[in-house]
Formats: structure tokens, sequence, C-alpha cells
């Protein structure tokens, strides 16, 4: 019903060149990999989409941003519209990513205008929510995370947009750690989060795919991805390394 989304996040790492030279490694290889179950996409900065794009496309790989400006145009300097991300390649973008919260300022309100302009774009959201861990040892995880995407569906009017999201959790205690969510606490929350989906767009819940981030790596993908709730994985450090992200690949292929 809902097909495995297995995402990579490079996050600032590699340079074009470097990325089209990885690629490159990493296409023949995947090849070996059948991938026909799940969908595979990799997060990249926006320079990198053009060179990577003419290669991702023959290879079944999409290609998302990592962020994108909540303007379509105008004077918005530094900024990158969805429109342009698209142009260049990406389907995907991810949204609200838990590094931007806290190094950018980015509240729920901009997430949310964010999640609506990728729509604009006809790009999908990757929107990402979790908790901190001071929030989890107060009891607070699930209400904070159902927070933040109530927040964010007030951007999708359409069932066409809300049908079309992505959601990622990921508990910000996790990210870069080394230290992941058990599968358990992973299931639990992805059924809270599809819970508050299903309240929201009773028609549209089922079809939503929910992603786990934070230490997802090859020793505890399997697991993870096996969990009712969990459509896949987004995932950082493991990313950045073909035979890691190999490995995760073959595991959300197992599980679907
Ligand atoms: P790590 O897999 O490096 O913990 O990062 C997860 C993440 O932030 C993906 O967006």
């Amino acid at each position: 019903m809902r097909t495995p989304l297995i995402a990579g996040n490079w996050k600032l790492h590699k340079t074009p060149r470097e990325a089209v030279a990885w690629f490159t490694d990493f296409r023949a290889a995947l090849a070996d990999h059948p991938h026909d179950r799940i969908e595979v996409a990799l997060g990249v900065p926006a320079t990198h989409l053009p060179g990577l794009a003419p290669l991702a496309g023959p290879a079944g790989v999409a290609l998302a941003g990592q962020d994108l400006s909540r303007h379509d145009d105008g004077a918005h300097t530094g900024e990158i519209a969805g429109a342009m991300l698209a142009d260049a390649g990406a389907t995907y973008v991810i949204v609200g990513h838990s590094e931007r919260r806290a190094d950018h300022a980015e509240t729920d309100a901009v997430v949310r205008d964010k999640v609506a302009a990728a729509r604009r774009a006809g790009l999908t959201p990757i929107l990402c929510i979790g908790e901190v861990e001071a929030e989890r040892d107060a009891g607070r995880a699930e209400a904070v995370v159902l927070d933040q995407l109530r927040a964010a569906l007030d951007g999708l009017e359409a069932d066409a947009d809300c049908a079309a999201l992505v959601v990622a959790y990921e508990p910000v205690w996790a990210i870069g750690t080394g230290r992941t969510a058990t599968a358990d606490d992973a299931q639990t929350m992805s059924a809270a989060i599809r819970g508050a989906l299903r309240e929201a767009r009773p028609a549209l819940a089922d079809d939503v795919r929910i992603l786990y981030g934070g230490s997802m790596k090859p020793a505890n993908a399997a697991e993870l991805l096996a969990q009712a709730d969990v459509d896949g994985g987004l995932i950082g450090g493991a990313s950045l390394d073909v035979d890691a992200l190999l490995a995760i690949v073959d595991a959300g292929q197992a599980a679907a």
C-alpha cells in the first residue's frame, strides 16, 4: 500500500564534483541490489542537483533538496525557491529539519509556509518532526511531535497536497549521536503520528509515508524498517558511504 522510501540526507558534505564521483560508484553498485519494491532518494545541497540529475534519473534514484524558501520569488538574497529545485532535478525537499529549526530559528509557522511552498512547486515535502531529549525525559515527546505535525498540516489545504506529504520522525537526541530510538519507540511515535493524520485527514492517513531518522545504519535498519508504521528511513551519516547506504537499501527491500 505504501512504497517504502529510503532517503539519504547528505547535509553539508561533498562538493558537486565529489558528489558525481560518489554517485557513479553508487549507481554501478546499486545495479546488484534489487530495489523494485522501494523508492531510493538522495537529499543533497542544491549546488549538486544539476550534476546529479542526469545520473540519478536513469538509475531510478530521486533527488531531494534539503531546504527551500517559503517565497516563490522576489528580493530574498541567498534563498532557493522550490521551482528552482524542481527545475534542477529535485522531486522531494526536506523541510523543517531539526538542524534548521535549531540553527536558523525555523519556527513551526515558517515550516508550515515551506511545506506549502514545496507543494506549489510540485515537490514532495519530507517534513521533519522530533523532540529534543529534555522533552522526551519530561514525557512530552508525543505532544511536541504532534504539535509540530499539526502546525505543518495547516499549510496543506488540498487533499492531494496532504497525500503527497512524507513525514520523517527524527528524535533530535538520536541525530548524529550514534544513539537510535528503539524499534518500539519508533513504532509507537509513528503510530501516534498516523493517528493524528487520521484525525486531520481520515481518508489519507494510510497513504502518508512515515520515515524514521536518527543514527539509522546497517546494523539497526532492518529492525526499524520492519515496524508496521515505519515506511522508510531518512539517513544522515550512513548515506555518505556507498556500502552503508546499499545495506540500508537491502533492508528496505527486504522489509517491503
Ligand atoms: P544521522 O543518520 O547522521 O543521525 O542523521 C539523521 C538525520 O538527521 C537525517 O535527516
